[in-house]
């Protein structure tokens, strides 16, 4: 898949899942739209029919030459061996889970795994018979060991984790999955640029394209790429059997967005470290939650296992702070949508406080939390809004002596 491994992401995105002059000579792919496939006679057909199912297509259902472009970038971008495309992000976790697991088996899910995830579990995989253990998100190999049983056939990973960013070791936990003969699921749609999922264990890696490959808000889509092709074929294989098929238009689309993706991701990074640094200095704040920022939770991991990081992160605010005040920074703010998803060219404040679930322990922040997205707005503008709302509120909006050169909060226990 890796024609060119030695040159650099953005290099790749603008150079992979290109048809070069097969398209008329036109730089990007077509749109092909179709469901019907027509054959030049029934003995055309029939040999079709005859073979294996990735190798011949007979049906819209299969993909077009679309999909297939950016099956190639996402392939290329995760350095995984093939790619299946799905409807969205979420079809693109529930799709490979069912996939591996059937009735009486027994799957292994991180505490601060998408909310969403966690309710296929607990409602369409539990009717199916499937048990699902949650575990620290933070948990060693050590502490995971014991939970692994007879029947455990995966190991799911999202890293770092939904609202509450906990970085996993994820070299170690797929290691010792694999020694229990359990395959390795991950949702690496953070990471997208930054974490090379195949080189630290994994077996499939998730993508909501939906984010900063689509890039603009208009398009869900998802993705499941593969360490080796036997893994593919079970993706495909469910994928196929479940009728799973994303438009072409949005694949489309999200070739688009992937042209640009290296761009933005250091731009946003970028924007990203600049608010997250200006929360860590507020008195207000307890903690801020993002892995690349030097002394928060996670940190040391981050900076083994990633090369880079997006512009989502979390700030717990102090015990004291209300949550009813934090709504009120949020309704105060004029440069931040409130709204879910992320990975938009726009910037976005989501209060989670209520919406985290944690059933393997208690949850770590005793005050509200609220998600930020930053988007490609200039930074010095989104701070200045973060500064008259936290006036709005009656917060100082601009850092005390105290915590001054701050990134972490001084009691590490928080
Ligand atoms: C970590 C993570 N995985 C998966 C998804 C699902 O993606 P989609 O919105 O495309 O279904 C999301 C959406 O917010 C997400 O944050």
């Amino acid at each position: 898949m890796a024609d060119v491994p030695q040159h650099g992401l953005a290099t790749r995105l603008s150079h992979a899942g290109r048809a070069g002059t097969k398209a008329h000579g036109f730089v990007n792919p077509a749109v092909h739209r179709g469901s019907t496939v027509l054959y030049e006679d029934v003995a055309q057909r029939r040999a079709y029919l005859k073979r294996r199912f990735d190798q011949a297509l007979t049906y819209g259902t299969q993909g077009s030459a679309t999909h297939h472009a950016l099956e190639d970038v996402v392939a290329e971008v995760e350095g995984g061996t093939r790619c299946q495309i799905l409807c969205s992000g979420l079809a693109a976790v529930t799709t490979p889970l069912l996939g591996y697991l059937g009735a009486g088996d027994h799957l292994l899910m991180p505490d601060s795994v998408y909310g969403p995830t966690r309710l296929f579990c607990e409602t369409m995989l539990k009717r199916m018979g499937v048990a699902t253990s949650y575990y620290r998100a933070e948990a060693t190999a050590e502490e995971l060991a014991p939970l692994f049983g007879r029947q455990t056939r995966v190991l799911f990973l999202e890293s770092p984790g939904s609202h509450t960013f906990e970085v996993q070791d994820v070299p170690a936990l797929a290691a010792l999955a694999r020694s229990r003969g359990a395959a390795v699921l991950m949702d690496n749609t953070w990471g997208i640029h930054a974490f090379q999922p195949f080189a630290h264990g994994v077996d499939v890696s998730i993508q909501a394209l939906t984010k900063y490959p689509g890039g603009h808000s208009d398009v869900l889509i998802g993705s499941a790429t593969t360490r080796e092709d036997a893994h593919w074929r079970r993706v495909r294989d469910a994928a196929l059997q479940l009728g799973q098929y994303a438009s072409p238009d949005d694949c489309w689309l999200t070739l688009r967005g992937l042209r640009t993706m290296a761009v933005r991701l250091d731009r946003q990074m970028a924007s990203g470290l600049e608010v997250a640094a200006w929360f860590a200095r507020q008195p207000e704040v307890a903690r801020v939650l993002h892995p690349a920022l030097p002394g928060a939770p996670g940190h040391a991991l981050w900076q083994r296992d990633f090369s880079g990081a997006c512009s989502l992160f979390g700030v717990a605010f102090q015990p004291d702070i209300t949550v009813e005040a934090t709504h009120c920074f949020v309704d105060a703010l004029t440069l931040f949508g409130i709204g879910a998803s992320w990975g938009g060219y726009e910037s976005l404040a989501l209060p989670t406080t209520g919406f985290v679930q944690r059933s393997a322990g208690e949850m770590a922040f005793a005050g509200p939390i609220v998600r930020f997205h930053i988007g490609l707005e200039d930074p010095a503008d989104l701070i200045a809004d973060l500064k008259q709302a936290a006036l709005v509120v009656g917060w100082s909006g601009v850092p005390s002596a105290a915590h001054e050169g701050r990134h972490a909060p001084s009691d590490p226990s928080v």
